[in-house]
Formats: structure tokens, C-alpha cells, sequence
């Protein structure tokens, strides 16, 4: 995932590759109480394929954000979506947030669907927040309270 170009690029991660300092990461998150790093494990195979993150947790007022990313390989099945759903679930129905939102680059529509389809709505522009290779690109603001998702339960458009 941190060696993939496309996947830094759509996440704006500008650090270079350093495999000892993230397995020193990924080793501690399960002793960190302030946020909740999960890796998204298919049924089917039992392989990881991906990473779900509730983080900057601001208790005062029951917010957090939230960012997914997945191996590639892994996009294109639906597991995203299904992942967004059920940590977002997770956030607002056993966390008790009210708010979660997230940043979503402008050059990234695949995402940018999947968190439309979770419930997650636009509310801002970041704009020209990122710089990749020479391009200015805006971030998209968006965000999910509790009432739409009592509502909807990260279904908000009709089934087909
Ligand atoms: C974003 C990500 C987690 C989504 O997971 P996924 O498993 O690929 O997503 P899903 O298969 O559940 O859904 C993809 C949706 O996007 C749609 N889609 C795909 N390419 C698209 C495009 N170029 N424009 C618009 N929609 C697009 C698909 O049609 C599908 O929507 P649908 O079910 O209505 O047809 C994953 O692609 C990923 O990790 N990408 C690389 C890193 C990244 O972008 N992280 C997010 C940073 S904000």
C-alpha cells in the first residue's frame, strides 16, 4: 500500500518509504485509546486488504475523522464501501459520536462515491490544500452526523 504510487498520490502521502517506521506504527495502534486504526480483512480469503481509521477524536465534541485505504489490488469489489459502512456504524452506534467527516482530494472520485454512498455529505472546499507534483488540488470537506445516520443507517440512496 505505501509502495504503490497511484495510492500515495490519491491519499497525499509525500513520505518516503520506511518499513521499520511502520511497523513501529502499525505495532502500537492497538495500545492507543484515543483513536481506532482497523485493518479490513476479506471473509472470503482472510487476507487484509486494507486499513479503516477513526482518529483525531475530539471528545468535547464527540467528533472524529475518519480515512480508509485499500491494498492495491483490493478496490473495485464493493469492500469499501461495506467497510466505510460498518466503522462509521461502529462510530455512531457504539462510540456515540455525532459528527465524523473526512477530507477527500478533488482528482478522487472513486472515494469521493463510495463515501456519498455511506451517507457522507460535501460540506467544503480546502482549496489548493494539496500540492502533487506541481499541481494545486483542492480537498472536499465532508461529513456524516448522527440523526442522518439514525435515518439511513449508510444507505441513503434507494436500493436498486
Ligand atoms: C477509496 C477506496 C477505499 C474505495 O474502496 P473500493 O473497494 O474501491 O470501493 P467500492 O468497490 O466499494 O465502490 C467504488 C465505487 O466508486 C465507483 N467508481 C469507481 N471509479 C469511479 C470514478 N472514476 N468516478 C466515479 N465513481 C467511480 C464505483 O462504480 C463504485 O460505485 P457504485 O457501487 O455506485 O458503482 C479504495 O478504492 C482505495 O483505497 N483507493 C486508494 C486509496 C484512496 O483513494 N483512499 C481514500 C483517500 S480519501
Amino acid at each position: 500500500m505505501f509502495r504503490d504510487e497511484e495510492t500515495s498520490r490519491l491519499t497525499g502521502y509525500h513520505a518516503a518509504y520506511d518499513e521499520a517506521g511502520l511497523r513501529a506504527w502499525y505495532s502500537s495502534r492497538g495500545a492507543q485509546d484515543d483513536r481506532l486504526d482497523l485493518a479490513i480483512v476479506e471473509r472470503a480469503t482472510g487476507q487484509v486488504v486494507g486499513e479503516a481509521v477513526l482518529n483525531e477524536w475530539d471528545p468535547g465534541n464527540e467528533s472524529c475523522s475518519f480515512r480508509i485505504c485499500s491494498v492495491p489490488g483490493a478496490p473495485g469489489r464493493g469492500l469499501g464501501t461495506e467497510a466505510t459502512r460498518l466503522i462509521v456504524g461502529y462510530g455512531f452506534e457504539t462510540l456515540g459520536l455525532h459528527r465524523i467527516s473526512l477530507e477527500v482530494y478533488a482528482f478522487n472520485p472513486r472515494a469521493r462515491r463510495v463515501y456519498e454512498k455511506a451517507g457522507f455529505v460535501p460540506e467544503g472546499v480546502l482549496r489548493g490544500a494539496l500540492l502533487w507534483e506541481g499541481e494545486q488540488v483542492d480537498a472536499v470537506v465532508m461529513s456524516i452526523l448522527a440523526p442522518e445516520w439514525s435515518r439511513h443507517r449508510g444507505r441513503p440512496e434507494p436500493e436498486l
